[in-house]
């Protein structure tokens, strides 16, 4: 028998639910009489998209019978859900595989499964299937719901299985496993149709789906319900979310709603495009007093030029014209974004450019990125390609322009109060805690078990570009979110 290829649109046989109940069936049989259960190991590289995704495969894991382990060695199932969006991501998803080699050997029956988004790219299961034949199972990066089924069929004797696309079908009733009782992703759509043209996520990822308003807000209602303050909302471009709805209903109809629930909690949001980024939208945002105050705003490129050949849609007056409305509505938000440097044909003025942006706008913190080439992307293919050099040199000046800014910015925070929620004692010093302020800023200040998964207000006394440092105080915050 050869290995299982399973295309897009192959009938699901039977329910993934009814999958999930045959796994534990076999699992409880093999486990029957040892005390022990199964354990299951899950790497996640990437986004948060992933992580959430993640969160749902943990559920579905545990569903069958399975308990999570902090070790592969001591897993009957290993899942690696693998990121695509940059060279440097493949090659950590790929290695992290390849060390469950020796872990396949010593024990033949444990189940090696690779999903995401890297595994949604037909040559990277290509690759998997001639150079890593330990792996089981190969997931692309919608298709990992379907892995009850394929485990089953797994576990039942057919031999490795791939399948590159699970269809557009949206994960609802799955069985979720939050990582934090207090802090959750909550995904609205999935999928991106923006195209840019340095970008896989839409080739790995496919078009825009939204989940229905009253699913997204009966879900937030529970997660505030069970305690839980923070939510971020999750999507490639939230804003664009319910255009395919075709109900009339957008994002700032959903923070309006969300933000309606009762309860002391955050609402955050990632990733938003600029070109969406509406005048109702951030009026919405402004009139919540949930919406935490910290805008992710990717501006990728300063140059005019270059965001068009990246496809972007909006231009630097655009942009700058946004967040002016933004400030406006919102003068103490804090301002995130990601750059993109080496862009093909990115000359030394256009990345002149991009400096401008961020010594006008000043944000608290930016992501940079070197230029990656994406397989089948069109900038992949474009001609210019930025010498590697270059690019070092110009994300090393971007670093340093951008940590002289967040120095300033976040010097102002001195001996004012802001409102923390705990995350958990740092690993390197059980009495520092730390936690996030409304404006997402890392704060550091000796904490007890009790605050974490709280908000508590801390004084600040130092401060650096990446980090908040005080003590906890009775004084109340600047900013009450
Ligand atoms: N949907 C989100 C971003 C997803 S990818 C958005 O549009 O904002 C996260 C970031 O990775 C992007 O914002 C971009 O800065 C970076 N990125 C994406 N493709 C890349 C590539 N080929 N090379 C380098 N960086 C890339
Ligand atoms: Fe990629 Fe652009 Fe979609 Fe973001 S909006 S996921 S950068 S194609
Ligand atoms: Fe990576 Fe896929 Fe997210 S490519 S960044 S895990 S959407």
């Amino acid at each position: 028998m050869s290995d299982t290829r399973i295309a897009r649109g192959d009938p699901i046989c039977g329910s993934q639910q009814h999958y999930i109940e045959l796994v534990s069936e076999i699992i409880a049989q093999r486990t029957a009489g040892t005390g022990k259960l199964p354990g299951v190991y899950i790497m996640t590289f990437g986004c948060q998209q992933n992580e959430a995704d993640s969160e749902r495969l943990a559920g579905v894991a545990e569903a069958m019978g399975y308990v999570a382990v902090d070790n592969p060695r001591d897993a009957s199932l290993i899942i690696t859900n693998t990121c695509a969006v940059r060279e440097h991501a493949e090659q950590k998803a790929l290695s992290a595989i390849g060390r469950y080699k020796h872990i396949k050997n010593e024990n033949p029956s444990t189940i090696v499964v690779a999903c995401g988004c890297m595994t949604a790219q037909e040559h990277r299961q290509n690759e998997l299937k001639q150079r890593y034949p330990y792996v089981d199972i190969v997931l692309g990066s919608s298709a990992w719901q379907r892995l009850p089924e394929l485990l089953y069929r797994r576990l039942t004797g057919e031999k490795r299985l791939f399948c590159l696309d699970g269809g557009d079908a949206i994960p609802e009733d799955i069985p979720v496993k939050h990582e934090f009782s207090y802090k959750a992703w909550l995904p609205i759509m999935y999928g991106c149709n923006n195209f840019c043209s340095y970008c896989i996520v839409p080739y790995v990822r496919g078009r825009e789906r939204s989940r229905r308003p009253e699913d997204i807000v009966a879900e937030a209602r529970e997660l505030v319900a069970r305690g839980c303050r923070d939510i971020t909302l999750l999507g490639q471009n939230v804003n664009s979310y319910g255009k395919d709805l075709d109900i009339g209903y957008d994002f700032a109809d959903l923070i309006k709603d969300v933000s309606a629930i009762d309860g002391d909690f955050r609402l955050r949001f990632m990733t938003s495009h600029p070109k969406d980024a509406t005048r109702k939208l951030i009026d919405a945002l402004a009139a919540s007093d949930k919406a935490a105050r910290h805008f992710h705003l990717p501006l990728q490129s300063g140059s005019d030029r270059i965001l068009k050949a990246m496809n972007r849609r909006y231009d630097r007056a655009k942009y700058l014209d946004t967040v002016a409305y933004i400030r406006e509505k919102m003068p103490d938000i804090a301002l995130t974004t990601d750059i993109i440097v080496g862009f093909p044909g990115e000359a030394e003025e256009d990345f002149e450019d991009t400096l401008d942006i961020i010594r006008r706008v000043r944000y608290d913190m930016i992501f940079s990125f070197v230029f990656s080439p994406r397989r089948g992307t069109p900038a992949a293919e474009m001609e210019n390609q930025v010498p590697v050099e270059i690019k070092t040199q110009r994300y090393l000046a971007l670093v340093e322009l951008q940590n002289a800014v967040s120095e300033e910015i976040n010097r102002k925070f001195k001996d004012s109060v802001v409102r923390v929620l705990c995350d958990g004692p740092s690993k390197t010093n059980k009495s520092i805690y730390s936690g996030r302020t409304s404006g997402n800023k890392i704060v550091f200040f000796h904490g007890e078990p009790a605050d974490i998964g709280n908000f508590v207000n801390v004084k600040i006394e130092r401060t650096e570009a990446f980090a908040l440092h005080g003590e906890k105080t009775d004084e109340a915050p600047f900013d009450k979110r």
